[in-house]
């Protein structure tokens, strides 16, 4: 698909050797589209912790391509020592970024393919895990499709929306999760004003965010974190949309920092508060966000990351947790590609992988 010049389902893609995986370096972005080539595990894990690849889905996708190219390089010729490292190279990249409930998912359904084919030729495994890896990546396509076309339903002609992170294109396949419905929207002739919150330390909001949609000709305005509560209470600001890491089988939802400070202001105002993203990020294993893994990063990222100088004393101690939790109670709907999930989430979360269509 490709929304005015920008390429979305180039951001992460098998080489055409399908040796290796080629990703957009998000890093560059927005000044530079540059392309990254991952070859080894280390750099298949650096990709992942450094956010050269980011956003929940994308990093599924990726690991999948990943593992499976260097599935390619394992020199054994027996299944017990292909398996065996297999295991080891998924464990090492599962503990890249612990948060994103995707990773873990996709690099298990590669490896269920190996260990559910064991009786196979490895030649024949490595055919089949190359199957599973496309298949991963056009589910994610066809997930995002179907979460727009439910998001749309949310919103009207000339609404205003606030997002936070980037939930586009970049960080999933196609038109992204919480971004999905501007990009279907735009496409029907719609019209939308969007904020987008920085998103501090990282700057996904501005770099990417930004980037995409601003690509694409939508209307957007790039403010700082600090800055929701002024827009909503402008009266700009119809719905906020934003992307998640890991639902918790409550509602309870990871997502970006900061993303459960826009909750709290949202429902200050009066604004919905809607969380976007595919089934393969609800983790039923989690019973209440309590449960959920947060990341912390280094305090470089805070200090010194972007600007020219260190903009705080080099002693001076940081908190950088990656990502925060929104309590359920917050959240005013959960969108994901069979269909919005609504309050009490335990029940319509539950009723979602019983299949059933009314949630
Ligand atoms: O640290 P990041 O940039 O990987 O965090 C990304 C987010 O929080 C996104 O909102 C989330 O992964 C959803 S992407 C569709």
């Amino acid at each position: 698909m490709d929304i005015n010049g920008f390429t979305h389902t180039d951001n992460i893609r098998l080489s055409d050797d399908r040796k290796h995986v080629v990703i957009v370096d998000q890093t560059k972005l927005p000044n530079r589209l540059e392309y990254f080539n991952i070859e080894t595990p280390r750099q298949l894990f650096d990709a992942i912790y450094e956010l050269k690849v980011r956003g929940a889905p994308a990093i599924g996708i990726c690991a999948a391509y990943g593992i499976f190219c260097l599935a390619q390089q394992i020199s054994a010729e027996k299944y017990d020592e292909f398996y065996e490292e297999f295991k080891r190279i998924r464990v090492y990249i599962e503990s890249s970024r612990p948060t994103a409930v995707n990773l873990g998912w996709a690099l298990k359904r590669m490896e269920s393919v190996v260990i559910e084919n064991r009786e196979k030729p490895i030649g024949k495994i490595l055919g089949l895990l190359e199957k599973e890896c496309l298949a991963i990546h056009e589910e994610d396509m066809a997930m995002c499709k179907s979460i727009a076309e439910h998001g749309l339903s949310l919103i009207k002609d000339g609404d205003g929306v606030l997002t936070h992170c980037n939930a586009g294109p970049l960080a999933t396949s196609c038109y992204g999760t919480a971004l999905g419905p501007l990009f279907l929207g735009r496409e029907k002739g719609m019209r939308f004003r969007v904020y987008a919150d920085e998103t501090r330390p990282l700057l996904q909001g501005a770099r990417l965010t930004a980037y995409e949609l601003d690509k694409a000709g939508i209307d957007v305005t790039l403010i700082c974190d600090n800055m929701a509560s002024i827009v909503m209470k402008n009266g700009w600001v119809n719905a906020c949309f934003v992307g998640c890491d890991r639902v918790a089988a409550n509602g309870d939802t990871a997502n970006k920092i900061g993303t459960s400070g826009v909750a709290v202001i949202a429902k200050y105002y009066g604004i919905p508060f809607y969380v976007f993203g595919p089934t393969s990020s609800i983790d039923m294993n989690c019973q209440t966000g309590a449960d959920i893994k947060i990341e912390l990063r280094e305090p470089g990222e805070i200090k010194e990351k972007f600007f020219k100088e260190p903009i705080a004393p080099e002693s001076v101690k940081c908190y950088n947790p990656a990502f925060d939790i929104t309590d359920n109670s917050l959240i005013s709907g959960i969108v994901t590609e069979k269909g919005i999930c609504r309050p009490p989430y335990t029940k319509s979360i539950a009723e979602l992988f019983c299949n059933k269509r009314e949630l």
